[in-house]
């Protein structure tokens, strides 16, 4: 891998790009853990078993295995869903470690189980819902699946789970392990639910679950939450959100397109909610949650455990949880960065995401004025999904895997994506379709630093285009 670039050094423009050097947080660590040591002073001392110089040893491999990894941190990594972890939750996470609570039940981790439901209140107030039952889950495959689960649960029958063709793959597959029907239904040209196909779905299947994605994987589309409201009150069905990569928007929801908007101001009448604070909630991995507006769907998780539950009645995680153990790190580690960052929609997290959604917008901008692009969407949220320009849709799709090899020989990080070529061809008419699908070019501008490095990724991209296409490419 080339030199990563530290998050201490400069952006193009000179300003500097983060506060602190990752070594510098040890300073923050050690003090917060000599704090945390005092409380636990009185206990009689034991031996442990364990020597300074192979833990090093072991460390120093393990820092070079980690060298093979690309840049995640770093405003030229605008590939895949990955966003840095804030300094305090990497700190509140690592402290908690110290003790290693488990938010299975309160006595394996009374505080963060505390700190868990603090949580769940403050994301709840991203739908509007006070005091909603919820908790954290290992991510958003699991908490999809909990709200799946519950939804089969509270129905009559096996009724089928509908959702988007670009609904995340995950539905499908836990429809097939909860062992009930899956109906995709089409999109439009953006990648919406199409409202006439749910439609016809409704008339001819039993449907006991909708998904409604709020910020699709590929294209960060946001489907119309409130029209499927609409129909649920004929239908009868359960509404399930996956805000899974989406949920924070609900925080700049005002100044996104106007049915975005109606989508997003519509989320607190759904039945369940996933958000992922791993994805936009700079969170380390392992950190989900699901959200339910009718606190009665507690009894669908009802069970006992000889071994657990019995510090006191009810208020253990495990018993409104489908998995059992959990780490209560996850918890402490959003908790501390929910003080840092309330969730205020004039607060400065909320400014951040705004950045990325600028960012996109202006990239979107720049590509769309330079011919040898084509963009595939507007940018909804903070997903840009582009193209270089060619004569056909194979070639395009060539092209596109040249340049992604290319840019990282720039030390540009972006993801291929394969859509319908259709999809390509509604952006750029004149291509001969001769393919059935084509990669082409996605980029998640997840950080706000993006926005301050547009000028940079486009000079990167440019050269990877005149290294890897170049002359190859006759514009039409
Ligand atoms: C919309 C959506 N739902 C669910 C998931 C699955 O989440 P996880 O990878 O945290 O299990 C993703 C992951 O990208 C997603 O984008």
């Amino acid at each position: 891998m080339q030199d990563p670039g530290p998050v201490d050094s400069p952006s193009p423009d000179g300003s500097p790009v983060s506060g602190l050097r990752w070594t510098e947080e040890l300073s923050i660590l050690g003090e917060t853990l000599r704090l945390l040591e005092s409380f636990f002073d009185g206990l009689p001392p034991f031996q442990v078993d364990w020597k300074v110089d192979p833990m090093r040893r072991e460390l120093l491999a393990l820092a070079r295995e980690l060298a093979d990894n690309d840049p995640y941190f770093h405003p030229l990594y605008a590939g895949q869903m990955l966003k840095p972890p804030h300094p305090v939750a990497r700190m509140a996470w690592a402290l908690s470690l110290f003790i290693n609570p488990n938010n299975h039940a309160l006595d394996g981790g009374r505080a963060t189980s505390r700190l868990e439901k603090s949580c769940i209140r403050s994301l709840g107030q991203l739908v509007g819902w006070t005091d909603p039952l919820g908790h954290l889950t290992g991510g958003g495959t699991v908490a999809n699946l909990e709200a799946l689960w519950v939804g089969r649960e509270r129905q009559p029958s096996r009724r089928a789970v509908v959702a988007s063709e670009e609904a995340h793959y995950t539905h499908r597959r836990m429809a097939g392990l909860l062992g009930v029907p899956f109906v995709p239904v089409p999109v439009d040209s953006r990648g919406h639910m199409q409202m006439a196909a749910l439609d016809a779905i409704l008339e001819r299947a039993d449907v006991g679950t909708v998904v409604a994605t709020v910020g699709t994987t590929g294209w960060g589309a946001v489907d119309p939450v409130d029209e499927i409201l609409v129909r649920r009150e004929q239908h009868g069905f359960r509404l399930h959100v996956d805000a899974a990569y989406g949920g924070y928007f609900s925080l700049v929801s005002e100044h996104l397109e106007p049915l975005t908007r109606k989508a997003y101001e519509s989320l607190g009448a759904c039945d369940s909610i996933v958000i992922d604070p791993h994805k936009h909630g700079l969170q380390p991995y392992g950190s989900g949650a699901v959200l339910f507006r009718n606190p009665e769907d507690a009894q669908v998780y009802a069970h006992d455990s000889p071994y657990t539950y019995y510090t006191a009645s009810g208020g253990h995680l495990g018993e409104i949880s489908l998995e059992c153990s959990r780490s209560g790190a996850a918890a402490a580690a959003l908790w501390s960065t929910l003080n840092l960052f309330p969730l205020d929609p004039g607060g400065c997290f909320a400014k951040q995401l705004w950045d990325g959604c600028l960012a996109a917008r202006d990239l979107a901008d720049c590509l769309a004025r330079d011919s040898k692009w084509t963009i595939l969407n507007r940018p909804e949220l903070d997903i840009l999904v582009f193209s270089a320009r060619a004569r056909s849709v194979r070639e395009a799709g060539q092209f596109n895997r040249r340049i992604f090899e290319a840019t990282r020989g720039q030390g540009l990080y972006l993801a291929l994506f394969e859509v319908p070529g259709h999809r390509l061809v509604s952006a750029q008419p004149a291509l001969e379709m001769d393919q059935a699908t084509v990669s082409v070019l996605r980029s998640c501008l997840m950080k706000p630093e993006h926005r301050s490095w547009c000028g940079e990724w486009i000079r990167r991209l440019e050269a990877a285009w005149a290294g890897s296409v170049g002359k190859a490419a006759r514009i039409p």
